[in-house]
């Protein structure tokens, strides 16, 4: 049996709802996550404890992470954008928590109406309400906007730095690092990734890439040379970010799966059970765009698909 080499972890049931207005049952999302897991997708973000106001796809946000903890072999993590986000995630139990803050300060106003030192110091006290729980929680820390951003432009490699030394030293177990809105070639990529892996030291890191203009792909093989062994992926490449316009959704996972096990690169996932679960939540989201080479032209005759391996 194959080690899993890489891990996709899937982001379609929160970047990817996010910005759908079609209002999916619990049950629905609970029988997408189950079925993933089939598939050997074993990180699943699975909500976002948001507002209801805020996000009103996310108000069965308990709910959803309550059945996602009962589901055999689910890493569950849900995304918390501040304290009170993260104390109804501990709350429910859950054992994996994102928060995420913008590396521009003018995107973390308009998405969390707070600066980005402000965002900091709300991580200072989630990582201290952590602390306090009877239970271990993974608690991973996102940097969005790491690569540029719609509203303030350029952002510089130094001010992402700079925030990966502050979460790590604020008790970030993970961080991830962020193209929300698509700006990302694979040589900034790659500087940037080397640059953090080797201030991260043994801190895990991820990244998160939107395939706004097409490089979506390109820029996980960068991360990857670099080092990055964690990629977030959308099943049928939904997602967006409201502050980011037409942004398209994060790079896809049925092509981010066959990207890497094409060049023999494991990810334990099975991409003809992906494709199937695709078709049916494509059906439960009429309208949505839904993104993907290999679901529209199939799979080559000369692949191999690795073995899928347990969590
Ligand atoms: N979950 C539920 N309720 C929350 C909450 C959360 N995470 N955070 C705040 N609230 C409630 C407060 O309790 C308060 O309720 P009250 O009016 O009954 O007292 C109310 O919301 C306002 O609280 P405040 O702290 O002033 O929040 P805000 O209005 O400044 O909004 C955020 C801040 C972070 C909650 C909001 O901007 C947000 O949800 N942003 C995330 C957007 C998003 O999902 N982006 C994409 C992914 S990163
Ligand atoms: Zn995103």
């Amino acid at each position: 049996m194959n080690q899993r080499e890489v891990n996709i972890r899937e982001v379609g049931l929160r970047d990817g709802l996010q910005m759908v207005s079609t209002m999916l049952s619990s049950e629905q999302k609970l029988a997408w996550c189950a079925r993933l897991v089939e598939a050997g997708v074993t990180d699943i973000e699975v909500t976002s404890f948001v507002p209801p106001k805020v996000v009103p796809q996310f108000a069965d946000a308990a709910e959803v992470a309550t059945g996602a903890l009962a589901i055999d072999g689910l890493h569950a993590a849900a995304l918390v954008p501040n304290l009170k986000g993260a104390q109804r995630a501990f709350e429910v139990g859950m054992r994996r928590v994102h928060y995420v803050l913008s590396a521009s300060n003018a995107h973390n106003l308009k998405n969390v109406r707070r600066s980005t030192d402000e965002s900091v110091e709300d991580f200072v006290r989630i990582a201290a309400a952590r602390d306090e729980l009877g239970h271990e929680v993974m608690l991973g820390a996102g940097v969005a906007t790491a690569f540029g951003c719609t509203i303030a432009g350029e952002v510089e490699e130094s001010i992402v730095l700079g925030l990966v030394q502050r979460l790590i030293e604020a008790g970030a177990q993970e961080i991830t690092i962020a193209d929300t809105v698509g700006y990302a070639n694979p040589a900034q990529v790659r500087n940037l990734m080397l640059e953090v892996l080797a201030l991260a030291g043994p801190v895990p890191v991820a990244c998160h890439f939107h395939d706004t203009r097409g490089l979506g792909l390109a820029n996980v093989m960068a991360a990857f040379d670099a080092g990055v062994r964690a990629f977030d992926a959308s099943l049928g490449g939904l997602g967006g970010c409201p502050f980011a316009p037409n942004a398209t959704g994060n790079i896809n996972t049925e092509d981010t799966v066959f990207m890497l096990e094409a060049q023999g690169i494991a990810t334990g996932i099975d991409i003809g059970r992906l494709l199937a679960i695709r078709e049916t939540v494509a059906g439960w989201l009429p309208g949505e765009p839904f993104t993907g080479a290999i679901a529209r032209a199939g799979l080559p005759a000369t692949f191999v698909q690795r073995e899928a391996v347990a969590a």
